[in-house]
C-alpha cells in the first residue's frame, strides 16, 4: 500500500521531482528560485502569457527580484508555460495563486477552483498536490479533495495533497525562503510524509500540524494577529494624538520590554494583498458555524478609517494655513503599501489619494519603486512619480508622508516643504510646519 508513497518521497530526496509551481507570483517565484538554486528543475505554469513569455526570456516583472536570477534559473532547468497539460510530468504541484476577497468582501476563491479545475485532467499517481494560498480553514478538504479524486485516483495512497501556507515579509533582508520555518498539514499522514518530503528538501524547518485545517488556521491566525494589534496601535494613536502624547515614542519604550510586548506601528491604513484581506476569510468560515469574528470586524473597521483620519489632519493643517483641500496641490510620498517595495496592493496611499481627489485637491505622487501608476482594477490615476528637488517639493501646500521608504531625502521634504503630514512617525522632532497622523 505504501509503494507509492515511498517511490515519491524518494523522487524529492535524490532530488530527480520535477517541481510544478503553478501562480508565478510573489509567492510562487521566489519558491521556484529556491527550488532550482538546490538542484531541481522546476516547471511553472501560469494564465498569463505575458509573464510566462516575460520569465522565459529570463526577465523579472517584481521589483526585489532580479532579472539576473530568473536569468541564471532559466539556463539551469527552470522553463515557464501557459499549457497546462504538463502537469502531468510534474512530481509536485504547488499552487500560488490568488485569494482576493469580492465586492461583497467574501472570498473569491476562483482562482484556486480554477487552478485546480485547470490541472485535474493531467494529474496521476505519486504527484503530491500543496495549495500554499491563504485561505479559510477547510478548504483543502472541501475544495481540492473531492476534485482531485474525481478522476480515481485516491488521496494518501495514490496522489498526494497537502496544505502548506506561504509566509514572506517583503523587503526584509533578514530571511529568505531557506530560512523562514514552513508550516505543513496533509489530508492523511500518507500525504503529510510526501509533503515534508517536498519542502524539507528546500526549507531548512517544516513543521507539521495534524491537518491540512489547522495549517489553514495557523495562517489565519498569524495575519489577524496583526491585523487586531495594527488596529489597536492605530486606535492608540488617535488617543494620543489628542492627549498631546506621540505614539511612535510610546511604543518604542514599551517595546524595551523583553517580554510579553510585540512592537506594532501605527500608519495610515492595512496594505498589501494579506493582512486586509486573509482575516476576512475566518469571518466568512466563522458564520457557517453561527459565529461572530468580532476582533476581526472591530480592527477592520479602525484600520480602514485610518486613510480618512490621514486626511482630516491634512484638512486641519492647511485650515492653519487659510486654506481649502479643494483647489490645493497635494504630493502624497509613498504610494507601495509598505516601505522599500513595489507592490501597490490595497495601499492606503491610494485610499488617500482617492479622498483628496474627491475633495478637489489636486494630486500628485513621489514614489522611487513606483515610477508610473500602473493599471489597476478599481483605482485609475494617470500620473507619474514626481521628481523630489526643494523646487518642485516647495511648490505643494502640503505633502503627505503615506510609506516611509528609504530613498527619500527626508531632510530635503523637511527643509522644502510647505506642510508635512506625517503618518509614519518619521520626524519625531517637532517643527510648526509638521503634523503628525
Ligand atoms: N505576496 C505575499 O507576500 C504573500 C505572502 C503570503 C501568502 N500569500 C498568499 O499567496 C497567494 C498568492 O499570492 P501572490 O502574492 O503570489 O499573488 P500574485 O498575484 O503575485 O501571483 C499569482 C499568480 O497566479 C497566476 N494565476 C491566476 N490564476 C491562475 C490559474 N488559474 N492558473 C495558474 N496561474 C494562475 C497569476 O497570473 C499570477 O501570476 C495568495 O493566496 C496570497 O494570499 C501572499
Amino acid at each position: 500500500m505504501h509503494l507509492q508513497k515511498q517511490a515519491s518521497v524518494a523522487k524529492f530526496k535524490s532530488k530527480e521531482a520535477l517541481i510544478g509551481i503553478v501562480g508565478l507570483g510573489y509567492v510562487g517565484l521566489p519558491l521556484m528560485l529556491r527550488y532550482n538554486a538546490i538542484g531541481f528543475r522546476v516547471l511553472g505554469i501560469d494564465i498569463d502569457s505575458h509573464k510566462v513569455s516575460k520569465l522565459n526570456s529570463g526577465e523579472s516583472y517584481i521589483e526585489h527580484i532580479p532579472s539576473s536570477k530568473i536569468a541564471h534559473a532559466c539556463k539551469s532547468g527552470f522553463e515557464a508555460t501557459v499549457d497546462f497539460s504538463r502537469v502531468s510530468e510534474c512530481d509536485a504541484l504547488i499552487l500560488c495563486v490568488p485569494t482576493p476577497l469580492n465586492k461583497y468582501r467574501e472570498p473569491d476563491m476562483s482562482f484556486v477552483i480554477n487552478t485546480t479545475d485547470a490541472i485535474k485532467p493531467y494529474l496521476r499517481a505519486g504527484q503530491v498536490i500543496s495549495l500554499e494560498s491563504t485561505t479559510y480553514p477547510g478548504t483543502t478538504e472541501e475544495e481540492l479533495l473531492p476534485r482531485v479524486q474525481e478522476g480515481g485516483l485516491i488521496v494518501g495512497k495514490d496522489i498526494f495533497l497537502v496544505y502548506s501556507p506561504e509566509r514572506e515579509d517583503p523587503g526584509n533582508p533578514d530571511f529568505e525562503t531557506r530560512t523562514i520555518p514552513k508550516v505543513i498539514g496533509g489530508d492523511t499522514p500518507e500525504c503529510l510524509e510526501v509533503g515534508v518530503a517536498l519542502y524539507e528538501q528546500a526549507i531548512d524547518k517544516v513543521i507539521s500540524v495534524s491537518s491540512t485545517k489547522a495549517a489553514e488556521m495557523t495562517k489565519l491566525l498569524e495575519n489577524i494577529h496583526r491585523a487586531v494589534n495594527i488596529g489597536l496601535v492605530n486606535e492608540m494613536k488617535i488617543v494620543a494624538d489628542r492627549m498631546g502624547i506621540d505614539i511612535f515614542e510610546v511604543v518604542d519604550a514599551a517595546a524595551t520590554k523583553p517580554f510579553g510586548f510585540t512592537a506594532y506601528y501605527p500608519g495610515p491604513g492595512l496594505g498589501g494583498h494579506c493582512i486586509p484581506i486573509d482575516p476576512f476569510y475566518l469571518t466568512w468560515k466563522a458564520r457557517e458555524y453561527g459565529l461572530h469574528t468580532r476582533f476581526i470586524e472591530l480592527s477592520g473597521e479602525v484600520n480602514q478609517a485610518m486613510p480618512e483620519y490621514v486626511v482630516s489632519k491634512l484638512v486641519d493643517g492647511l485650515n492653519e494655513h487659510g486654506k481649502a483641500l479643494k483647489g490645493s496641490k497635494i504630493l502624497v510620498l509613498g504610494i507601495a503599501y509598505k516601505k522599500n517595495v513595489d507592490d501597490m496592493r490595497e495601499s492606503p496611499s491610494v485610499e488617500i489619494m482617492e479622498l483628496l481627489e474627491a475633495k478637489g485637491s489636486c494630486i500628485a505622487y513621489s514614489d522611487p519603486h513606483v515610477p508610473v501608476f500602473p493599471t489597476m482594477r478599481e483605482h485609475h490615476f494617470t500620473l507619474s512619480s514626481e521628481a523630489l528637488t526643494a523646487e518642485n517639493i516647495a511648490s505643494y501646500d502640503a505633502v503627505v508622508l503615506a510609506t516611509d521608504h528609504d530613498k527619500f531625502d527626508y531632510e530635503l521634504i523637511r527643509a522644502s516643504a510647505r506642510l508635512i503630514v506625517d503618518s509614519r512617525g518619521k520626524y519625531r522632532t517637532a517643527a510648526a510646519h509638521i503634523i503628525k497622523a
